[in-house]
């Protein structure tokens, strides 16, 4: 299969940036769709921990092509940044190996202040987002008033709608936020500087894409955060602002939904979510702790502690309709070693019924309550092991009670953070 779509089952974090260096080796371009600088992929080679947030993990290989799509907003000041440290780590030594979209739209200073501000006013209310300008930046987007990359490059027009955006900021800032207003000056002074530094990366990404498919070359699209925060069929409005799913591949690509071949659904053996909102499986308790620990269950892009619980398979099944999935990687798998059993959470009891689907209406969601099956767990370390008929028999039977109640092949599980900690059942390129 030459395109392979990689987006997460679950509420993210679910160890995407891993998998993504993995198949990468197979890969010739990997293409970021969606989010922004909210998203932070983890990816550790050697004793090396990279966190990316904005350039797809494939920058971690030499000779491969890295692509921001369209449908991702871009903090090009963080971005900046995260460019320099991935070269100060030895990486992207090669400055073709970026391509930035001309027409992915930017956060802008304003959009972090909204965001941030909007969410102290909120207080106990807050959705607990990232504080990274995401929901701003989309919502001008959609609103037709967003500043896109190829705009800072014309001074007249980046002038003229810096002034026209900042009108209506500084207004609700200043008098609903109770925030300082920005300065149009300054902003565009500042832009100017970081223009200089971005220009060799901007290009037209979507006939780049197109001429690379023309060429046979194989593309990786990374998808960040989870199915379960998509802003259409997440837990909406405790979700992210962007489209999470495979189908946003396309979108936020130009890549039309025939060239999408392979969807990899990334789920975690368990299930973690990070800021507020339902999670049916949570464990406010002993074993909860347990799986942050152990799991090390932290924020990568703010440190917050995740909420942690049992897998879930009504998410999961939602996930794999949602985005066709069509084969599964389980990661994190080495955590539950140890556990005498696991739970596994096959429907939501509302009422006197199970529900078969994920409900759409949230004080539904509120008042459901998992069922379980409990599985067999495996006492064994099983973080070095690297072939399947390896593992011990309960582990090998958990993997394959998530195959039989999803309907779906497992074709990776990784045990632990590093590259070489993976075991690979099939090469999704190659199915
Ligand atoms: P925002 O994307 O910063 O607006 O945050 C909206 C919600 O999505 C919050 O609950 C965040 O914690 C969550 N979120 C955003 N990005 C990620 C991610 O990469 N991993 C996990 N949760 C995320």
């Amino acid at each position: 299969m030459p395109n392979v779509v990689i987006v997460g089952t679950q509420w993210g974090d679910e160890g995407k940036g891993k998998i993504v260096d993995f198949l990468t080796q197979h890969a010739d371009i990997i293409v970021r769709f969606q989010g922004g600088p909210n998203a932070g992929h983890t990816v550790v080679v050697g004793e090396k921990q990279t966190i990316l947030h904005q350039i797809p993990s494939g920058i971690l290989q030499p000779g491969k092509k890295c692509v921001i799509g369209n449908g991702v907003v871009i903090d090009i000041e963080t971005l900046m940044k995260e460019i320099e440290e991935v070269r100060s780590q030895g990486y992207f030594k090669d400055d073709t190996a970026l391509l930035i979209s001309e027409n992915a739209h930017l956060i802008m200073p304003y959009h972090k202040k909204i965001d941030i501000s909007r969410e102290k006013m909120k207080g106990k209310d807050k959705l607990g987002t990232t504080g990274r300008g995401i929901g701003p930046a989309y919502e001008d987007k959609v609103g037709r008033s967003g500043i896109r990359v190829i705009d800072i490059f014309d001074d007249d027009l980046f002038r003229n709608k810096l002034e026209d955006n900042l009108k209506e900021k500084n207004f609700y800032l200043q008098n609903y936020l109770n925030e300082e207003a920005f300065n149009t000056e300054e902003i565009f002074q500042q832009f100017s500087k970081y223009r200089d530094k971005i220009k060799n990366y901007i290009c037209n990404t979507f006939l780049f894409l197109h001429e690379s498919l023309n060429e046979n070359k194989r593309i990786l699209f990374e998808g960040a955060q989870g199915t379960m925060l998509d802003v259409d069929h997440g837990t909406y409005p405790f979700v992210t602002s962007s489209n999470t799913i495979s189908a946003q591949a396309s979108i936020g690509s130009g890549i039309g939904p025939k060239h999408l071949d392979a969807i990899v659904g990334i789920s975690k053996a368990y299930t973690t979510r990070v800021g507020a909102g339902p999670f049916p499986t949570e464990q406010d308790n002993d074993t909860g702790n347990y799986l942050r620990d152990k799991g090390a269950e932290y924020g990568a892009t703010t440190g917050r502690p995740r909420r942690c619980g049992w897998f879930d398979l009504v998410t999961v099944r939602h996930s794999i309709q949602i985005n066709s999935i069509t084969h599964l990687a389980l990661t994190k798998l080495d955590v539950l070693s140890r556990l005498k059993t696991i739970k596994v959470c096959t429907g939501y009891k509302y009422m006197d019924e199970v529900l078969s689907g994920f409900p759409t209406d949230f004080s539904v969601l509120e008042k459901c309550t998992p069922v379980y099956d409990e599985v067999e767990g495996w006492d064994e370390d099983i973080s070095s092991i690297t072939r399947l008929k390896d593992m011990p028999e309960a582990a090998k039977n958990y993997i394959e009670y998530i195959e039989n109640a999803t309907g779906i092949p497992v074709i990776m599980v990784s045990v632990g953070s590093r590259r070489n900690q993976i075991i690979t059942i099939k090469d999704p390129f190659e199915t």
